[in-house]
């Protein structure tokens, strides 16, 4: 069934695990993601990004009504909510369209002027029933470049937390997105000290280029959402890329995204788990 983000959220962050969040990006990803939750017995989110919405012509309706489609048909709880988001209007649609949260991020912006555009948005999404997540630091790499980016304060990111009433806030501790190699390393003593500080659950972005290994300290040390999406279309794309190496002449499309949908799927599993058990 479909739930709210606020509420798995709350859970896993209670039971001091982490919570997986997925990037979708087509149908075979929203199926794929579900069928990994259904297999591991756990809850997920499905998050579709401001690019992904920008690559489906703009519209944030056909995409979110699929993975809420899927999404109500699942046998484990799945949440539906928007990532990156910079485009207000963008915003306001996915909600009308039904997500539960969203990530509002001015993290571009210094520090006043996210402090005020959140501010603004998190009353306005907070009228609507509607979890708000922001950034603060810079996770960096969204254009594919690896850019270290800015680490989130503690001191900063409880004044931010308190002066905009987000829900959770995303932190920039040494994950990079897009990252295609799992070399990422963690400033693990950084989550410890904003978990302490904020009294907001924190997100990890750029879960990808991290190890299971430091996934797992990662969620030991407090963060609780984590952002994944480049593992998947690693696996996506690994596995088109095989079947037309092997079946040059093929023309169904079905032939080559039935098995990119079983990788994502494996793929997800797998780290489903990492992201749940922090005892490893
Ligand atoms: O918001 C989405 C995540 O931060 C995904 O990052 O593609 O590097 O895993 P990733
Ligand atoms: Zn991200």
């Amino acid at each position: 069934p479909v739930v709210a983000t606020a509420e798995l959220v709350a859970s896993a962050s209670l039971s001091g695990l982490g919570v997986a969040a997925f990037n979708v990006i087509t149908l075979e990803h929203a199926e794929a993601i579900t069928a990994a939750a259904e297999r591991t017995g756990l809850p997920v989110v499905l998050q579709i990004s401001e690019n992904a919405v920008k690559f489906h012509g703009g519209r944030v309706e056909p995409i979110v009504a699929a993975a809420a489609a899927v999404a109500r048909g699942a046998s484990v709880p799945v949440a539906l909510h928007l990532d990156h988001v910079e485009d207000e209007g963008l915003l306001r649609a996915g909600v009308d369209a039904g997500v539960s949260s969203v990530m509002f991020d001015a993290s571009k912006l210094s520090y006043e002027d996210n402090v005020s555009a959140t501010a603004r948005i998190t009353a306005w999404a907070h009228g609507q029933g509607v979890w708000v997540e922001a950034e603060l630091g810079e996770v960096g790499g969204k254009d594919g470049a690896h850019a270290p980016g800015v680490r989130t304060d503690p001191v900063e990111a409880t004044a931010f937390t308190a002066a905009t009433g987000v829900d959770a806030l995303a932190v920039a501790v040494g994950s990079s997105h897009a990252m295609t190699e799992r070399t990422a390393s963690l400033d693990l003593d950084l989550i410890t000290r904003l978990r302490d500080a904020v009294p907001v659950p924190l997100v990890l972005h750029g879960s990808s280029g991290v190890p299971d290994e430091e996934l797992r300290r990662a969620v030991a040390a407090g963060m609780v959402k984590v952002n994944i999406g480049t593992a998947l279309n690693i696996a996506f794309s690994g596995a088109v890329r095989g079947h037309l190496a092997g079946d040059p002449a093929v023309v169904d499309p079905r032939r080559y995204l039935r098995p990119a949908r079983d990788a994502m799927t494996e793929a997800a599993a797998h780290l489903l788990a990492v992201v749940a058990d922090k005892e490893g």
